[in-house]
């Protein structure tokens, strides 16, 4: 009885040796300690035997069915440990690798410009308003003394929607004429509005056929072209530094009289003359004036007693200027294999 005790317990072994899969051992357990296992056609032997023989079979018999669940539970075990390797050597992640350089966005330079203005004027005490990019005829160009057939509109041309009546704004001073319009008292006006403005152009370096605009209002009793001025001074040092200078160029503009260019000191040599001011130390950023008395009129304000000044800056002329950006297609690309001038990593 021991050897045959002994020979199954070798069978076994050597049966699990062989075995590599949960579905192999299956077949060994239910070889051995199924139903008609072999260590199970091996207990019912016991009828067969005296009473002695009983007890030493039963111990045995216990022998090798804790034997057998040991060996198949041991069995298990490493076929356990096996397939959790194999799943962590498929599965790593090596940490330590670079990770895949995802560009961050940055905020739109346009929009940037634009909000940091804004905050400077409402600090100052001035309004943020928005007009419509489709525009009346009337207000872009009619109320602000640009008569149908006035030569200053060349430089302005745009598209016209319909009956040349309506068309697409070629500046954001009819927002001037809206707000002044609107303003049932014709009492002060403190406005800044920003927003897009179209002309045909063809587009080059430094033409867009759509760019942005910020016009700036400012309507009171007294108002004279020292408070522009000053206005154009605090503007011009926030964003050049406290170090520029400004001075007014005279100009025309058919809204505003006296017209005047806004010139800053060049921020990049001082004023001694580089590349940036084209050798004449001075760099135009905007136009301006005192409002002219017939727009003041238009808009059902006295001339006599009210006086007001304006101005109007290209915010991609601004931003080219501060941050160095060469062509103004730049800003309205997205294909970035293409733009030379974005310095983002
Ligand atoms: N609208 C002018 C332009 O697009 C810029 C400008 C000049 C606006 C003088 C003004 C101003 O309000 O007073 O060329």
């Amino acid at each position: 009885m021991n050897e045959k005790v002994e020979t199954l317990k070798k069978e076994l072994t050597e049966r699990l040796e062989e075995v590599s899969s949960f579905i192999d051992l299956g077949t060994v357990k239910t070889e051995f300690l199924g139903k008609k296992g072999k260590i199970t056609e091996l207990s019912l032997m016991i009828k067969t035997l005296s009473p002695e023989e009983k007890k030493d079979f039963g111990r045995l018999l216990n022998e090798i069915k804790t034997f057998a669940e040991e060996a198949l539970q041991e069995k298990q075990d490493s076929i356990e440990t096996l397939i959790m390797n194999e799943k962590l050597k498929s599965e790593r992640i090596d940490v330590t690798l670079p990770g895949t350089n995802i560009k961050n966005g940055s905020p739109n330079m346009l929009e940037g410009m634009i909000e940091d203005l804004e905050e400077l004027f409402l600090n100052m005490g001035y309004d943020v308003v928005e007009g419509p990019e489709v525009e009346k005829d009337l207000y872009n160009f009619e109320l602000l003394n640009l008569p149908k057939g006035h030569p200053a509109r060349d430089a302005q041309d745009t598209f016209y929607l319909k009956d040349d009546e309506l068309l697409l704004r070629s500046q954001t001073s009819p927002v001037q004429i809206r707000t002044m319009l609107a303003n049932a008292e014709k009492g002060p006006v403190r406005i800044i509005c920003p927003g897009k403005t179209y002309r045909r152009d063809d587009d080059d370096a430094t033409h867009s056929h759509q760019f942005t605009q910020m016009e700036g209002l400012l309507v009171d009793v007294g108002i004279s072209l020292a408070d522009l001025k000053g206005t154009f001074d605090v503007i011009a040092k926030h964003l050049f530094g406290e170090n520029v200078e400004t001075r007014f160029r005279s100009s025309f503009y058919p809204f505003t009289e006296p017209s005047v260019e806004l010139d800053v000191s060049c921020f990049n040599c001082g004023g001694k003359g580089c590349p940036i001011c084209k050798q004449t130390g001075w760099i135009t950023v905007g136009g301006a004036g005192m409002v002219h008395p017939k727009v003041l009129s238009n808009c059902g304000y006295d001339p006599e007693k009210m006086s007001g000044f304006a101005f109007g800056f290209g915010i991609e002329r601004l931003a080219m200027l501060k941050y160095g950006v060469t062509d103004v297609r730049s800003f309205y690309m997205n294909d970035l294999r293409n733009n030379s001038d974005r310095k983002d990593v």
